[in-house]
């Protein structure tokens, strides 16, 4: 998607081919700077520090991370230790697990001396399919939102929860595709955005990046999606998930299954958006399997912001002392969910509805 009128991907190499380049993210919205990730430490950091964020993204840096651990030692033990180590980065989302074990079984089965080459083609492949995947999840939302609008004959309102965009993707996002999708074929679309605290994804990913491409959007606090809802100010909820089980429950992030519950209460649609790579088929029971991540509670405690004068600061919002507890993730029942939206298709959230979609997959 573009920044100031230019195209870019959130992860690429340079033009030196060997580089790994990323946007980061800790910097937005108030500075757009990229850095390079030189070494497996680079990249496994980029991740737990959340320089890359987003689901799919992460499984891309961590494909790049194996290459470059690849290129100092591509031993079977040196790749397996790299594995270890980047999946130790985050817990939640699958896409990580899937795409370190999908590069892993590559390299392993090629000779050692063709494995770095290797390793970095194959990243390159799984970020080109990402963004095929997620630019497919656009076109299949697309007619979601249509119907939505021609059902109700005016501007439609969607409400998104954390940033499924294209910052967690390697371009056109998950959830926000359909949004970039509609817009651009003339349909009059606003979202309503919630901050997402702590680390605040919504009001400085989200609302950046509709900003960059000119879509109406409104950021408000987590609270108040329900009170929206009630007055009928919000047409269809459409978020992502960074892990959904074989029966269609939802994990993603902290506060989507309220948002989930406010919805089903008022009768509006709560779509999920993701591609393949964020199904865990070994798993049924979201609340009970799903590993949820506790980030550090200075998170909660402590937030960003621009002074007057210009300054990022960083600042206190609990008194010194108070404790603080952070939870990343929750899961919405699939019983919530109105329809899954994935690149082959919209599905039921259910193993039947999956299964029709990926019946290979559903062997496992
Ligand atoms: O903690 P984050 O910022 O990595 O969490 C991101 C989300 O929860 C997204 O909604 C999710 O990855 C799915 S969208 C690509």
């Amino acid at each position: 998607m573009k920044i100031d009128g230019r195209h870019y991907r959130t992860i690429w190499l340079d033009e030196d081919g060997a580089t790994v380049r990323v946007i980061d993210q800790t910097k937005l919205p108030f500075r757009f700077e990229t850095c390079a990730l030189a070494s497996l430490e680079a990249a496994a950091r980029a991740i737990s520090d959340m320089v890359v964020r987003g689901a799919p993204l992460i499984g891309v840096t961590g494909a790049y991370g194996l290459a470059l651990a690849a290129r100092l030692d591509a031993s079977d033990a040196a790749l397996r230790r790299a594995h270890a180590t980047l999946l130790a980065t985050r817990p939640t989302a699958i896409n990580l697990k899937w795409a370190l074990d999908r590069v892993l079984a590559k390299l392993l089965s090629a000779p050692v001396g063709d494995r770095a080459d290797l390793a970095f083609t194959e990243a390159g492949v799984l970020a080109d399919e990402d963004a095929a995947c997620c630019e497919a999840i656009g076109e299949n939302g697309l007619k979601l939102i249509e119907e939505a609008a021609s059902k109700k004959g005016g501007r439609v309102n969607i409400l998104t929860h954390c940033n499924a965009g294209w910052l967690a993707t390697v371009d056109w996002g998950t959830a926000i595709a359909p949004i970039y999708k509609a817009a651009r074929a003339g349909v009059d679309v606003h979202v309503w955005v919630d901050e997402t605290r702590p680390r605040n994804q919504g009001a400085s990913l989200t609302a950046f990046e509709l900003g960059a491409e000119n879509i109406p959007h409104t950021v408000i606090v987590d609270n108040a999606g329900g009170h929206l809802m009630q007055h009928g100010e919000v047409d269809l909820c459409i978020v992502g998930s960074d892990r959904t089980t074989r029966r269609g429950d939802v994990c993603n992030k902290i506060g989507t299954y309220l948002k989930a519950l406010a919805a089903h209460d008022n009768g509006v649609p709560f779509y999920v958006a993701l591609p393949a790579s964020t199904l865990d088929w070994r798993l049924r029971d979201g609340v009970k399997e799903i590993p949820i991540e506790e980030r550090s509670g200075d998170e909660v405690s402590f937030t960003n912001g621009l002074t007057e004068s210009g300054e990022v600061a960083r600042v206190r919002v609990t008194p010194p002392g108070s404790a603080a507890k952070n939870f990343g993730f929750d899961v919405t029942p699939a019983r919530y969910v109105s329809a899954l939206v994935t690149e082959r298709g919209v599905c039921a959230a259910s193993e039947a509805g999956l299964r029709k979609l990926f019946p290979e997959e559903a062997q496992l």
